[in-house]
């Protein structure tokens, strides 16, 4: 069974013109992909990575894996953005969100993605009677926020464990030789392992910076990998725009786009998806949100948010379309039975499975949605495992690839993301801004 894109709910408000002509620029779009020629060319080694990954590769973040669960109950994963957004998507996606109340599983935390000195006094209250490891991942091994919850972890780490003690806990994924992270991590000899220099941060989920820590959630990455590689295969291979599943994606979004529907939610029916829906978040809005243009990617939980977010998407501004992720199957159905009396008037729910009840609000909505003027995509998945992840994955980010080129901006850089932080470093005294910070007081006398 394969991923597939059904467009029964947003093909009324399209023409076959602009389809046609937006088929023909994902054609153009793909080949310029793979002709490795477009704008952002040196940070295409996401392509081939499924591909490059050694059995070897894996086998040692299994490794880890087996020896940090001998030591420590708890996994800290510091990293912010590309940096921690794939594995968490990837763990939640597949873990039983329960088990973080079971004795015997390795627990995920996550720091340093962000600056509130509350969640962190928390954490490392926390922490001070606890065993745990820290994999600390930043690709330019300089960004604050990381950098800020690793310091401090580090000092407890040091509390508790002693520098050699500390030199067995800590993790560190970085680049090669750039970046504070990288020297740090040599000088105080903390086992490093590299991030490709031609992947950025979004595109780094298959590499050691979602793998290792997937791999230590107890996730299956042989399989979530076997999913990119067959998916990396389909999409590479498929030359006919109205075949290849990314092309098919690529199409249909730059269309609805073209109708003025300027903001694509993504949206899920299974709670265990948000963090993938974040992941896809950052990966579509860092790569096409340039030049003032781009389609603005949101999200909502299903049906949870239908009590929230669902006026709006029925009936606010009609800038809105969806693509509906739903998997056929659940790992286990439950069925419901009846009650004597009736009194909550669900009997003639008797026998039914809850995701044939599932199933049933998605296309109600589907419709609703689509009455309202909402163009509706739905990406049907057979299966919500780490093979059809992987699968998804591969697919969002060919995709992003794609689309970024039929909207002419270069999908792999994010200049955007650099003013913030250079303003930050600014606001805090950081040796070699000095003429930021005068430029940003004298806009606030102003
Ligand atoms: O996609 C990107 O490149 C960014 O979102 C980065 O992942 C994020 O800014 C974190 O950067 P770093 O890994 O260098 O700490």
């Amino acid at each position: 069974m394969n991923i597939s894109l059904n467009t029964r709910f947003s093909d009324r408000f399209l023409n076959s013109e602009s389809l046609s002509k937006n088929q023909k620029s994902s054609q153009s779009a793909h080949e310029l992909l793979l002709s490795k020629k477009g704008a952002g060319n040196d940070y295409l080694g996401w392509i081939d990575l499924p591909e490059q990954i050694q059995n070897s590769d894996l086998d040692s973040y299994k490794e880890i894996a087996s020896k940090i669960k001998k030591h420590s109950k708890f996994l800290i994963i510091v990293g912010i953005g590309g940096s921690y957004l794939g594995a968490r998507a990837v763990i939640e996606a597949i873990q039983n969100p329960f088990e973080v109340y079971s004795e015997d599983s390795i627990k995920i935390i996550y720091a340093g993605h962000h600056l509130d000195a509350d969640y962190h006094n928390h954490l490392i209250e926390f922490l001070e009677d606890k065993e745990f490891s820290v994999n600390v991942i930043s690709k330019s091994g300089t960004t604050t926020e990381p950098a800020v919850a690793f310091r401090l972890l580090l000092s407890l780490l040091e509390k508790k464990y002693g520098k050699e003690g500390t030199k067995q806990r800590v993790f560190a994924t970085t680049d090669s030789s750039k970046g504070a992270l990288k020297k740090f991590s040599d000088e105080y000899g903390f086992k490093t392992f590299i991030i490709p220099d031609d992947v950025g941060g979004r595109y780094s989920v298959l590499t050691p910076v979602g793998l290792l820590p997937i791999a230590i959630a107890g996730v299956d990455i042989t399989k979530l990998v076997e999913g990119a590689k067959q998916m990396r295969k389909e999409l590479i291979s498929e030359t006919d725009p109205s075949k290849n599943l990314a092309m098919k994606y690529a199409t249909y979004r730059n269309s609805i786009y073209q109708l003025g529907k300027k903001v694509e939610i993504l949206v899920n029916y299974n709670p265990s998806f948000h963090f993938f829906s974040e992941w896809w978040k950052q990966l579509y809005g860092e790569s096409e949100g340039k030049g003032h243009k781009g389609i603005f990617p949101a999200s909502v939980d299903l049906t949870t948010d239908l009590h929230s977010m669902g006026q709006y998407i029925q009936d606010g501004e009609r800038i809105l379309f969806e693509t509906v992720v739903s998997f056929n199957e659940p790992k286990k159905d439950i069925t419901l039975g009846e009650r004597e009396g009736d009194l909550d008037g669900l009997n003639y729910l008797n026998g039914k499975n809850l995701s044939w009840v599932g199933s049933k609000a998605t296309l109600g909505t589907l419709v609703a949605h689509s009455d309202g003027e909402v163009p509706c995509l739905e990406l049907v998945v057979p299966k919500l495992d780490e093979f059809y992840l992987g699968q998804l994955i591969y697919f969002f980010e060919f995709t992003c690839g794609i689309s970024g080129y039929m909207l002419n901006v270069n999908p792999f850089d994010q200049p955007g993301v650099e003013d913030y932080k250079n303003n930050m470093f600014a606001l805090l005294g950081k040796k070699g801004f000095e003429e930021k910070k005068a430029a940003i007081e004298n806009k606030l006398k102003e």
